[in-house]
């Protein structure tokens, strides 16, 4: 049994210097912060060019939004960022959308998810994060 010792150290110091786990969270799986830009740039390209929803955005100042849209979507999904922008009722209060709006948009992101290269399974996993939140923005 002694014998076994040094073994079992040597075995417990090459753990200590393994990695820790590797982050399975959503963010890691959707490829991090350059993949969620590139989702967030896709999407607002569609959404302003969608005739069901583009009227939404004429008087919006894009830049700021995809900065806010970044962040909570890295925020959601587990990622090191802090998302510090409005609720999703006070954003979206005075637009009056419906569920038609709310769909049409969900379109434009699965497709720019699609564009982004983004494996089924795990658009599957943002959108069920993503859609209780027609409860907030969804008023008529
Ligand atoms: C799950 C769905 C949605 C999410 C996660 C989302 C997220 C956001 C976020 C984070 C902001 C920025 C809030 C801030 O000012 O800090 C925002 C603003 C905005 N959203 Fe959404 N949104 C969603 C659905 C929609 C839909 C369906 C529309 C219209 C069809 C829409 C149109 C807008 C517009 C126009 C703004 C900017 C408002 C302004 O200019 O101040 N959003 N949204």
């Amino acid at each position: 049994m002694k014998a076994l010792a040094p073994l079992a150290l040597a075995l417990l110091c090459a753990l200590q210097a393994m990695p820790a786990r590797a982050d399975d969270s959503l963010y890691t799986q959707l490829g991090g912060k350059p993949a969620l830009e590139a989702v967030v740039d896709g999407l607002l390209q569609r959404a302003t060019q969608d005739a069901r929803i583009k009227d939404f955005f004429k008087e919006t100042n894009l830049k700021f939004l995809r900065t806010q849209l970044v962040d909570q979507l890295c925020a959601v999904t587990g990622g090191p960022c802090r998302y510090e922008g409005e609720t999703m009722k006070n954003a979206h209060a005075a637009m009056g959308l419906n569920l038609a709006h709310f769909n049409a948009l969900v379109e434009d992101l699965q497709d720019a998810l699609d564009a982004a290269g983004v494996p089924f399974a795990t658009q599957g996993r943002l959108l069920a994060l993503l859609a209780p939140m027609h409860r907030d923005i969804v008023t008529r």
